[in-house]
């Protein structure tokens, strides 16, 4: 077996006169399997664990410091010793039931550290360092003992010890709400505090200057590093709070003000693991499967019962206006004669689904009030909305029905109905759900990514499996790769999404957003991003609001954004003599193969997907307020087929703000190895589909 890692003592020689326990600094190191990441553990003259991490030779994470503090409890930072020390080499393959590929190898060399304190309490603990190619997941495990059974954590000490000041792609640490524009600042100028755009959706500002994650970065030397969490379970999801001094990024865990803590738990436990992906390029970030990995298997099993799926449905209406969620209004949407005319519509254009929001009662009493709980019904439909019927008839036309689920963010509410809520879906044979979280969490002090509410989602989660429920939820817990251990969470929301072109007052979502999140919260998992606006100005509806893309952008981003299920957000009849819709109908939703071809944060990404149970690819690309010229390789095309390519680019005059619809579309013969150039308008992109048009037949 390979020398994996050495064990050395160091006999520290100190003369200061502290008073403090003196002890032999111990380390250790293991490198990943290619051995261009190296970590180094050790515990220093005061028993402080820390870490150092190089890559490819250079040290891109120094000296951090790790530990606890309790609530009634001494803290658990300093005074701790190497115990002992385990190492593993792991290299498997696991199948993804969906996904953006159909296998993912899991490839890594563990270090787990047994730790202990040498002083009284003597509670004692594991650190377990998991070293990919493409960057490192470490976790905290803490196993039954004497002393310690109920654990409350005050606060993790967890620390990320940058290089320099590296530019920085960030949203302000928020406890609720992931639906922020990103900052692009080096990491001495982030000010998260100041960066509140829209107070109105439950976006909380904390007193200190935290980011969310994943949070990116870029180094001088042109290395990549992300930060973020796997396996969020049973805990409270991390914010990292700045110090923009001394270039530190430190655990800030999102609190309950209602326990006044920010995690219970009990003996045994494991932390989620903290993660660094750590890439030379920007297109390896959204390679890497490292969070997925870190995520235990698949707990559900077959899954079939979910397909994934384009979707259309009443939604953008009432973002636009022209439709209201509550019967009250007087321009209700969800009636049962629209809903047929949308599954009508997906019939005739291979959609597989139709969502309807509003279908419910409760709209009334939803945005504005506090006294949420109660009030929504999930079982009950408003009198011109006829559930059965909408549902027999999409069947009769081979369409299957999204359902929704708005709690106002009242969960308690939510669980009461969840069983009821599932039967009905089940006793429809309905298998997704939309799920939703709008405003500040009842009961007060509680936070969307608090320990709490982490545990609401996924008793979702787990019930949904129980009646073979797929959740799409918006206003998410943030994506950590559950869907791995349950691949019953197919997508999410967690970001500024389309919807914010519609009604947002500060000009909506601009050019450079999704090449941002392609890099940032696309690293997470799918995202729900409800793309396809035809109509980009969004006459008549919205004279102030505009979607801040080219309509081939809007094609492009099905293949760029990764979600199993996909909306063809605008409403049906601006897509009705339309060309360019035909990507729409054609595209793929569910993914064998998937290669990022070029990209930098904030700028622009091209993706090359295959279809699963297919031969068709799909490219996308897409480019920020600037106008980009590239030349492509298809190499990634299957050898010994000839492809008919239909090219959707942005026209000469295209532009976000001044043409966006000026729409080319061309065909053109092409085979693996051709070389085709891309040129991209500001705000733009283009959309290829690949279809065989001979070769050989699998
Ligand atoms: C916010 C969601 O993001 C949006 O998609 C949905 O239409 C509304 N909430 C209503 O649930
Ligand atoms: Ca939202």
């Amino acid at each position: 077996m390979r020398h994996l890692f050495f064990l050395s003592f160091i006999i520290f020689m100190s003369t200061s006169s502290c008073t403090q326990q003196q002890m032999p600094s111990k380390s250790l190191s293991i490198q990943s399997p290619s051995e261009q990441l190296n970590l180094s553990f050790f515990t220093n003259e005061s028993g402080i664990p820390s870490y150092t991490l190089s890559f490819k030779g250079k040290t891109v994470i120094d000296t951090s410091t790790l530990g606890f503090e309790f609530k009634n409890t001494p803290a658990l930072s300093q005074n701790i010793a190497i115990e002992a020390s385990n190492t593993r080499s792991i290299d498997e393959t696991w199948e993804m039931p969906w996904g953006e590929q159909s296998t993912v190898r899991n490839h890594y060399n563990e270090l787990s550290i047994n730790l202990q304190e040498t002083l009284a309490p003597n509670r004692y603990f594991r650190l377990v360092f998991r070293l990919f190619d493409d960057g490192i997941g470490f976790r905290y495990e803490f196993p039954e003992q004497d002393g310690m059974d109920t654990v409350i954590i005050a606060n993790e000490l967890t620390t990320f010890q940058l290089t320099d000041d590296h530019t920085s792609w960030w949203i302000p640490g928020d406890w609720d709400i992931y639906e922020h524009l990103y900052n692009t600042t080096k990491v001495s100028k982030i000010n998260a505090i100041s960066k509140r755009d829209h107070p109105n959706l439950a976006q909380t500002t904390i007193p200190h200057n935290a980011v969310n994650t994943p949070v990116t970065m870029r180094t001088e030397d042109g290395i990549h590093l992300s930060f973020h969490e796997a396996n969020l379970t049973d805990y409270a999801g991390m914010t990292l709070k700045v110090d923009t001094t001394n270039l530190q990024l430190k655990s800030m865990l999102v609190g309950s003000d209602r326990m006044g803590y920010k995690v219970i738990t009990q003996t045994p436990f494991n932390t989620p693991w903290r993660t660094i992906t750590i890439t030379e390029k920007a297109t390896e970030l959204v390679d890497s499967k490292l969070i997925l990995n870190l995520n235990e298997p698949n707990q559900l099993g077959d899954i079939s019962w979910f397909k994934p799926t384009k979707y259309v449905g009443i939604w953008w209406e009432m973002h636009l206006g022209k439709s209201a969620w509550d019967l009250a209004s007087g321009k209700h949407g969800a009636t049962t004669e629209n809903a047929k005319s949308y599954i009508d519509f997906a019939a005739a254009n291979n959609i597989g689904s139709v969502l309807i929001e509003g279908w419910n009662t409760g709209w009334e009493h939803w945005i504005g009030f506090d006294d949420r709980e109660g009030v929504f019904d999930f079982v009950t439909s408003y009198e011109d909305y006829n559930l059965e019927e909408v549902v027999n008839y999409g069947k009769e036309k081979g369409v299957d029905i999204i359902m929704h689920h708005e709690t106002s963010a009242a969960p308690r509410t939510y669980e009461q109905q969840l069983d009821t809520a599932y039967q009905l879906m089940k006793n429809l044979g309905i298998h997704a759900v939309k799920t939703g979280y709008v405003g500040k969490i009842i009961p007060d002090g509680e936070y969307h990514h608090g320990q709490w509410m982490v545990n609401h989602y996924r008793k979702v989660l787990e019930q949904g499996a129980e009646y073979q429920v797929a959740i799409n939820a918006h206003e998410p817990i943030k994506a950590t790769g559950i869907r791995r251990t349950f691949p019953n969470a197919i997508s999410r929301e967690g970001l500024r999404g389309q919807e914010f072109n519609a009604w947002a007052s500060d000009g909506g979502n601009p050019p450079e957003h999704l090449p941002i999140v392609a890099f940032t919260r696309m690293l997470a998992g799918p995202i729900d991003f409800t793309p396809g606006i035809f109509n980009i100005k969004l006459e008549p509806y919205k004279e102030k609001n505009q979607v801040n893309t080219t309509l081939a952008q809007q094609l492009a981003l099905y293949v760029v954004i990764y979600s199993p299920v996909q909306m063809a957000a605008d409403l049906y009849e601006h897509y009705e003599g339309q060309v360019a819709f035909q990507f729409i109908r054609d595209v793929g939703v569910d993914w064998q193969d998937t290669k990022v071809l070029n990209g930098e944060v904030g700028d622009f990404i091209t993706i090359a997907r295959k279809e699963k149970g297919s031969n068709n690819w799909f490219l996308g690309s897409i480019t920020d307020e600037n106008a980009r010229d590239m030349s492509i390789s298809l190499d990634f095309l299957d050898a010994d087929r000839s492809y008919q390519a239909t090219i959707y680019k942005d026209g000469p005059d295209a532009h976000w703000n001044d043409h966006p619809t000026d729409i080319a579309i061309e065909q053109i013969q092409v085979n693996k190895g051709d070389k085709m150039d891309l040129n991209l308008a500001p705000g733009g992109g283009v959309a290829i589909s690949f279809i065989p048009i001979s070769g050989a037949e699998e």
